[in-house]
């Protein structure tokens, strides 16, 4: 992987956020430590509060990891250097004066030609303000150097209207080369081997459709609550918050038609394809909960009906798929921290061997990210007896090195301006056709989740099943 050699100016608005120093930071230093940034880059966080350069440099020190450095001393140069490459700018997101002096900044530390990009880590509601100051004080401007990237974090609207507003609103400022609409998801290792997995492989495609598969379930779950994050999340709830983007991703991408290329258009066109013969969410087979607790997290008000657990069953309305169960499901302060991707296939129309059961393909995107394949084995000794066995890869044992952090592939993508893992327009849009009826009518009938206590599997297990258009014949069960 090589990157831009010319210099770069990465600016981090809204550096004073938990994403700037949890994970973008830390990415960015391994990205540098990996010898991927170019030799001539500075980072710059912008924010309102108050900070000079040095109370910034001590706050990214503070959460710097050093993955690639064995050698602690190392490591130590190693921080050194990047922190003094990182410096602060305190401004108002919506004084283009103040964009202008952070302006003036970069190009005493890089130069007036050098690239930018610039990602924007900061709530929706000051989106389109902090766009206008960018443009305005000509930093988004292209004529005077190579590039000009602008990274946006979701939430991306709040249904399919807000969306398409915000989108259109955003257009007027920046071009859609420019923009690249982040979902973290898809820089995960296991998400993009997905492609390779389904289409690299010859033995799945022939049985990746309903006449093989049983159902797909789709999982998320946390154990931590929305702590220290409720104001967000309240305006937004979990189905906002991971299902429309995480999960509808991690869908689409597995049930999506083969790309004719590995072109981002043609990945981005077949995902938007199986997302526009999605049907939308179904609240009658849908269960939200909340958790006990909630209510009283700072932030949050008394009679919150946000909801922090959704499972559904989605239906995919094209020949491969007509019938199966997509089963989402997201929440937090749960009783385990995990995302998984399970594909049950079908049991054997007929079996000589009893107990035999249908195999599973279980994809686990974090953590310990592994390939599963359940199969029927016979038990040594035993004339024809069977049990279910495990056939397992581990990636940390079969990899043998530490997986990248999501953000270091998508900060490194938009570097080399590779589009392959960014949200388009048009798919963004099919994404939220999915979620917005629901959507509407959780606050319209302002629908009441049910309560699951902290730590437990959530409410009610999973979401019940909508009843199937055809009889189980049709739907290929054979035998
Ligand atoms: C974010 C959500 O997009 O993803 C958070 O806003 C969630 O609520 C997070 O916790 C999960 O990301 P990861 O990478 O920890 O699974």
């Amino acid at each position: 992987m090589s990157t831009t050699t010319n210099p770069v100016n990465i600016v981090i608005v809204g550096a004073s956020g938990d994403l700037t120093r949890k994970k973008l930071l830390p990415a960015l230093f391994s990205l540098y430590c990996n010898g991927f940034l170019p030799e001539r880059f500075h980072i710059v966080g912008f924010a309102r509060s108050t900070m000079n350069d040095k109370e910034f440099r001590m706050q990214v020190a503070e959460t710097l990891t050093c993955r690639y450095e064995p050698e602690p001393s190392q490591c130590d140069i190693k921080v050194g250097q990047f922190l003094k490459r990182c410096h602060y700018h305190t401004g108002q997101y919506d004084n283009a004066d103040d964009f202008r002096a952070l302006g003036r900044r970069l190009e005493g530390l890089n130069g007036p030609r050098a690239n930018m990009l610039m990602y924007m880590a900061i709530p929706p509601g000051v989106f389109l303000d902090t766009a206008h100051s960018i443009r305005q004080a000509g930093l988004s401007d292209e004529e005077s150097r190579d590039w000009s990237r602008v990274v946006i974090e979701k939430p991306f609207g709040r249904d399919t209207e807000s969306s398409a507003e915000l989108t259109r609103a955003l257009g007027e400022i920046f071009t859609e080369e420019q923009t690249y609409r982040i979902d973290h998801y898809l820089g995960k290792e296991v998400i993009q081997n997905l492609l390779i997995l389904r289409f690299g492989n010859r033995i799945f495609e022939p049985i990746w459709n309903r006449d093989h598969i049983e159902s797909i379930s789709i999982s998320f779950s946390e154990e931590i609550g929305v702590e220290g994050r409720a104001g967000y999340f309240d305006h937004f709830g979990i189905i906002r918050d991971v299902m429309q983007n995480h999960l509808l991703q991690a869908m689409a991408l597995t049930a999506m038609e083969q790309p004719i290329s590995l072109n981002p258009r043609e990945i981005a066109e077949e995902k938007t394809k199986l997302l526009r013969a999605t049907a939308p969410i179904d609240m009658e087979h849908t269960v939200t909960g909340q958790y006990e607790g909630y209510l009283t997290d700072p932030g949050v008000p008394e009679d919150s009906v946000t909801e922090t657990f959704a499972a559904t069953t989605l239906y995919v309305n094209t020949p491969r798929w007509y019938g199966v169960p997509f089963q989402l499901s997201a929440g937090k302060a749960l009783d385990t921290q995990q995302t998984e991707i399970v594909i049950r296939f079908r049991e054997l129309p007929y079996s000589l061997f009893p107990g035999v059961v249908g195999n599973c393909l279980r994809i686990r995107v974090q953590p310990n990210e592994s390939i599963e394949l359940i199969v029927n084995n016979k038990v040594p000794g035993m004339a024809f007896a069977s049990s279910v066995v495990r056939l397992t890869m581990l990636y940390h044992e079969e990899f043998k090195t530490e997986l990248p952090e999501a953000y270091e592939r998508l900060l490194l993508d938009v570097l080399r301006g590779d589009r392959s893992l960014f949200i388009p327009t048009q798919e963004l849009a099919a994404a939220w056709e999915v979620v917005t009826p629901a959507l509407h009518r959780i606050e319209t009938e302002r629908l009441k989740p049910q309560t699951y206590a902290y730590g437990s599997a959530g409410p009610g297990g999973k979401a019940p099943d909508a009843p199937t258009p055809h009889s189980e014949e049709d739907r290929g069960h054979g035998g």
